[in-house]
C-alpha cells in the first residue's frame, strides 16, 4: 500500500475554530493511505523580504514541514470575502526566499466552512489564484463549500449529519486519487521530481 503524507493548514487562529473541527473531521474520514500532520501558522512573524537572508526558526520550521509532506490541504475560513491574513502571511513565508518556493509541484486541495450560505466560496477562489501562482497542482474537483450549522461537527471531529460525513469522506477519497495521479506522472523517487521540488 502506497501512503502519502499530507500537511494540513488551518487558516484560523481562533481557539474554537469551526475550520479546525472540519480539519479534524477530514483526517478521521480520509482513506488510510493518507497520513496527516498539521502545519502550524500561528507563531510566524509578519513576512518581509528583509528576512530573506536569515529566516527565523518558525519560518524555517514552516518550510521544513512543507518539504516533509507529499501534499498540502488548506482548511480555511473566509474573512471579508478573502483568506485570513494569517494564512496569506504563512503562504508568503513559504514561497520565499525567491527560488525556494515550498509549494512548487506540491499537490494541494482547498476546503472551508462558514456559517454563511456560500461556505467560504469567495475565499477559496482567491486561494486558488494564489496557489496557481505558487505553481501548486491544485485539485479542481470536488469543490467543497461547507455551511456550518450548530453541532454539525463536534470537538472530536465527529460529523453528526450522515450526508455531510459521506460528502467529506468522498472529498478525501478524491484527494487521495488526485495525489496518486500527480505522483504517477512524476514519481516522488525520481531525480526529476526532486529537482523540480527544489525550484
Ligand atoms: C474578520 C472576519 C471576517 C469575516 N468575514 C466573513 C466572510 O467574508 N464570509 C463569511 O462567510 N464569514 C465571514 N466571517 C464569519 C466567519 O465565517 C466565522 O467567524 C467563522 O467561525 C470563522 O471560521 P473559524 O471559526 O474557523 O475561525 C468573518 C469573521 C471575521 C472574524
Amino acid at each position: 500500500m502506497t501512503t502519502f503524507r499530507v500537511g494540513y493548514f488551518v487558516g484560523s487562529l481562533a481557539r474554537a475554530s469551526i475550520n479546525r473541527k472540519l480539519a479534524i473531521a477530514l483526517t478521521r474520514l480520509a482513506p488510510t493511505e493518507l497520513e496527516f500532520t498539521e502545519i502550524a501558522i500561528g507563531d510566524l512573524p509578519l513576512y518581509s523580504y528583509d528576512y530573506d537572508t536569515n529566516f527565523p526558526p518558525s519560518a524555517k520550521a514552516l518550510k521544513d514541514a512543507i518539504a516533509s509532506v507529499d501534499a498540502v490541504l488548506f482548511v480555511t475560513p473566509e474573512y471579508n470575502r478573502s483568506i485570513p491574513g494569517a494564512l496569506k502571511n504563512a503562504i508568503d513565508w513559504a514561497s520565499r526566499p525567491w527560488g525556494t518556493n515550498s509549494f512548487s509541484r506540491k499537490p494541494s486541495a482547498i476546503i472551508g466552512t462558514s456559517p454563511g450560505k456560500i461556505g467560504t466560496a469567495v475565499a477559496q477562489q482567491h486561494l486558488r489564484s494564489i496557489l496557481a501562482f505558487c505553481n501548486s497542482p491544485l485539485m479542481n474537483a470536488i469543490e467543497a463549500y461547507i455551511e456550518f450549522t450548530p453541532g454539525l461537527i463536534n470537538d472530536d471531529g465527529e460529523v453528526t449529519v450522515d450526508s455531510t460525513s459521506e460528502f467529506l469522506a468522498n472529498y478525501m477519497k478524491e484527494f487521495h486519487g488526485y495525489i496518486t495521479r500527480v505522483y504517477t506522472a512524476i514519481p516522488r523517487t525520481t531525480g526529476e521530481y526532486r529537482a523540480q521540488s527544489a525550484s
